[in-house]
């Protein structure tokens, strides 16, 4: 039987950079997850009998939720929803099976890579038909109708069987168990040179993935220990755990230490990798070796043509704008189109749905194609694998070839966690007053060329977002940019991303924190940071 249950709005149900994210107590509030999901169902039109993919990252509530989903679209009137069984998807996965399956949209339950717990975060959010992320238009009126709710629907049913493969019925709807992995290990086989990979592996290349807990680890098995032959072992912390495990499933140089400390060991091996809670984030490091996020972009962007999917070349490169320019210097010299948007991957959706772009990136350890409309952890490090099969150098080599080339953006990220929130928006309201008068200026970092609030006019649709970071160019080519975080769950994070250009001629072997220091000091001088924040330093440093 359907219920029409009553309930009162919420008033923190914005959904953030990628979704709604929030403490897993919100979430347990009575009605706090539906209303956000009728809300989504209502911002929806004409979903009666088509198709909803459904899964997470197997965090603390994901089972919860699955089936508070699974009951409101029988209720909602979808007609089918595909469920990965056990619940598990990671986001690529999803946005591979909402695209392979012509489903309406998709629901993935994931705080990413925030950790996991009942003290910790859990996240919803809605991808469109395209597999990608719900654009903003959309999110805005899911926020919109969270704030006017008085009702949702849901059937009254028990537990769904969610860890047997196959079909049943939910009232009228169907619901499909599906193999979370299997559709996307087949996409990956597909895309890339499997046999090369193994060969080179066979020769005795050496690899460590850390699946940190989170959903990746049944993905990397599949492919990494049984596809492509590594040996057991070669994935790490493999089991999907609603606390991950305790690790903060972020892979980073901060999170993902344990496979830092390894790959700088004496006998590391040849290739590391990590990804985050969902799987669409990696970190690269070769032995010895740790690659940027946003040289990592710009590696695969030149080298994309030895993997077969993408040896036609690629349409164009799209990046976030903290990224680094460095594959901006790729595409020069592909001569194709470098696309500079905000923050998000739903910004890249409408560039990779017009055919414009191939490749995207983001300093915030994302890289991806338009395979699907996400960003891609075990996807990038196929690339990288495919790569290395192909070229037989190491990561280093490969890394000091490429900056030969090309020149060097050496670059780093300074997050300051946990500031409240008024100041943060101070030192940003302060930092936005002064914009306009730096150009001319000089401080620590050289002489200021141009300073502004990132605008975006997306290309295809014309719609504009304003306010994406404070930027400040220096004629050097060098870059301060100044933006708070969008996928906290409490207080605000300030992220200062430092970035200076140094040409194929010249030093191309400098520490990174040596090469950036007069510009990490001419951050503090414009922005006051330790005056509004009251912190010394950054909490963490990528
Ligand atoms: C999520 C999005 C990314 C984005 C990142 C930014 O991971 O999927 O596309 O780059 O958030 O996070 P931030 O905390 O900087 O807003
Ligand atoms: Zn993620």
């Amino acid at each position: 039987m359907i219920q029409r249950l009553s309930t009162t709005p919420f008033n923190d149900q914005k959904p953030g950079t990628s979704g709604l994210r929030k403490k897993v107590r919100v979430f347990q509030q009575p009605h706090y997850a539906e209303n956000f999901i009728q809300s989504v169902f209502d911002s929806l039109e004409a979903f009666e009998g088509k198709t909803l993919v459904l899964g997470g990252d197997g965090r603390f509530l994901n089972r919860e939720v699955i089936q508070i989903a699974l009951k409101m679209a029988a209720a909602n009137g979808f007609g089918r929803v595909l469920v990965g069984r056990g619940g598990i998807l990671s986001t690529p996965a999803a946005s591979h099976l909402i695209r392979s399956s012509d489903a309406f949209g998709g629901l993935i339950l994931s705080a990413s890579h925030n950790p996991g717990g009942a003290d910790e975060d859990f996240g919803i959010k809605y991808n469109v038909s395209n597999g990608g992320p719900a654009p903003e238009k959309v999110t805005e009126a899911i926020h919109a109708r969270t704030l006017t709710i008085d009702h949702y629907r849901i059937l009254e049913a028990g537990e769904v069987d969610i860890d047997t493969l196959g079909t049943s019925l939910l009232g009228e709807m169907a619901v499909e168990v599906v193999d979370p992995v299997a559709g996307y290990a087949d996409l990956m086989e597909g895309l890339f040179d499997f046999g090369a990979i193994r060969a080179m592996i066979a020769d005795g290349f050496t690899l460590s993935f850390d699946s940190m807990g989170a959903v990746t680890g049944p993905y990397a098995i599949e492919i990494f220990e049984k596809r492509l032959g590594a040996p057991a072992g070669t994935v790490r912390n493999a089991i999907p755990l609603p606390d991950f495990g305790h690790h903060h499933p972020d892979p980073n140089l901060v999170h993902a230490k344990e496979l830092y400390d390894r790959m700088m060991a004496e006998d590391a091996p040849d290739f590391g990798a990590a990804s985050d809670g969902d799987g669409d984030r990696n970190l690269i490091i070769g032995r010895h070796s740790y690659v940027t996020p946003s040289d990592s972009l710009a590696v695969l962007a030149a080298n994309a043509h030895l993997a077969p999917g993408y040896a036609l070349g690629l349409k164009g490169i799209a990046r976030s704008m903290p990224t680094s320019g460095a594959a901006d210097r790729v595409a020069e010299k592909l001569g194709i189109p470098l696309y500079e948007t905000p923050t998000g991957w739903k910004f890249f959706g409408n560039l990779l749905d017009a055919g414009m772009a191939t490749i995207c990136g983001e300093e915030s350890a994302g890289t991806g194609s338009d395979h699907v409309r996400e960003k891609d952890g075990i996807w990038a490090v196929l690339l990288w694998l495919n790569i290395l099969a192909v070229r037989r150098q190491s990561v280093a080599q490969i890394m000091t070839e490429h900056w030969v080339s090309y020149g060097r953006n050496y670059y780093a990220r300074h997050d300051y966690e946990g500031i409240a929130k008024d100041k943060a928006d101070a030192l940003m309201e302060a930092l936005r007053g002064k914009l306009a008068s730096l150009p001319g200026t000089s401080n620590s970092g050289g002489k200021v060329e141009k300073a502004d609030d990132f605008t975006y006019t997306d290309p295809i649709d014309q719609s504009v977002s304003r306010n994406q970071g404070a930027r400040i160019l220096f004629e050097d080519g060098s870059r301060v940019v100044f933006r708070l975080s969008g996928t906290g769950t409490e207080g605000a994070t300030l992220r200062i991303y430092i970035e200076r250009y140094v040409g194929s001629s010249g030093e191309l072997g400098m520490a990174t924190a040596e090469a950036l220091a007069p510009l990490v000091k001419a951050a503090q001088e414009v922005a006051d940071i330790s005056g509004f924040t009251g912190m010394e330093g950054p909490s963490v440093i990528t």
